[in-house]
């Protein structure tokens, strides 16, 4: 997923589009939130923080004088979180405040995009105060964990990407993700002196919400790549409309929680 992507005007209006008609990311929000365990009093960094939802998410566990520091390097959907978190308590950054330390560092929905996942979390695991965690969700078919199916005449949800690959007016990713996989995110947790939790939100997505998501310009790139992000809203929405919009799939969440580890100091008695 290419960052220029996300810092496209119909990118955060699609996103924000898509979180108020549906629940697929602020469910997810909640949960990570959950796994992070915030709490009041808790300064909490949401790193890749989008337009806000794990943000808000943040805020309904957090104390009336706490702040999220939210860093979204996209300036289109950051413009677009600051709105809509207009009058709330959240900082937004471009870019994490060097040199800050964090009792929460959150990663909502973007871990395989920012790069190697053990440079990652070394990075992000920099900005976890002693004592901290560190929590990261993605969807777990991006760890090669195929979804099970739902119910409707199109239970894999599979028919929409079909149809629009048979238009042929798609591009090669120009970053393609590099692979990732439980092992992996696990073994980049323990490198950086964490014990690490595994949980899984699972949800379901409908084929309506399938199709508003695929209206987003880094997802639909490798789909529609040749059409400018604005006309392709409205070729997903002719494909979607031959659909059966009764069907719905299974999308399981994978949630892991680092903490570090308290060194507790050696005490040598003198005596
Ligand atoms: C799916 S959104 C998730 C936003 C939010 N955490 C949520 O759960 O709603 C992914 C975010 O990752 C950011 N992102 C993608 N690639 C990135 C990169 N290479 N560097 C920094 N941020 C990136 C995008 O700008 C986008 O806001």
């Amino acid at each position: 997923m290419s960052l220029a992507l996300w810092n496209h005007p119909v990118t955060a209006d699609r996103y924000r589009h898509f979180t108020g008609r549906h629940d697929r990311y602020r469910r997810a929000a909640r949960a990570l939130v959950e796994a992070a365990a915030i709490a009041p009093g808790h300064r909490v960094l949401d790193f890749a923080a989008g337009i806000g939802c794990t943000a808000l998410a943040s805020l309904e566990q957090l104390g009336q004088s706490d702040v999220v520091t939210a860093v979204e390097a996209a300036e289109a959907m950051r413009l677009a979180g600051a709105v809509r978190t207009r009058d709330l308590p959240v900082n937004w950054c471009p870019a994490t405040p060097a040199g800050q330390h964090y009792d929460r560092v959150i990663c909502g929905a973007a871990i395989w995009a920012l790069g190697p996942v053990a440079d990652v979390v070394a990075d992000l695991a920099g900005h976890v105060a002693p004592g901290g965690a560190l929590a990261v969700s993605l969807p777990a078919a991006y760890l090669g964990e195929p979804d099970v199916p739902g119910g409707g005449s199109d239970p894999w949800l599979g028919r929409l990407p079909e149809v629009l690959a048979g238009m042929k007016l798609g591009k090669a990713p120009i970053d393609p993700l590099p692979p990732l996989n439980d092992l992996a995110l696990t073994q980049a947790f323990a490198d950086s002196g964490f014990s690490v939790i595994r949980t899984t939100l699972r949800q379901r997505l409908s084929q309506t919400a399938y199709c508003d998501w695929m209206t987003l310009p880094p997802v639909n790139d490798t789909l529609l790549g040749q059409l400018p992000p604005e006309d392709r809203i409205a070729v997903v929405g002719r494909a979607a409309s031959s659909l059966d919009t009764a069907s719905w799939r299974w999308e399981a969440w994978a949630l892991y929680t680092g903490v570090r580890q308290e060194v507790q100091p050696l005490r040598i008695s003198t005596d």
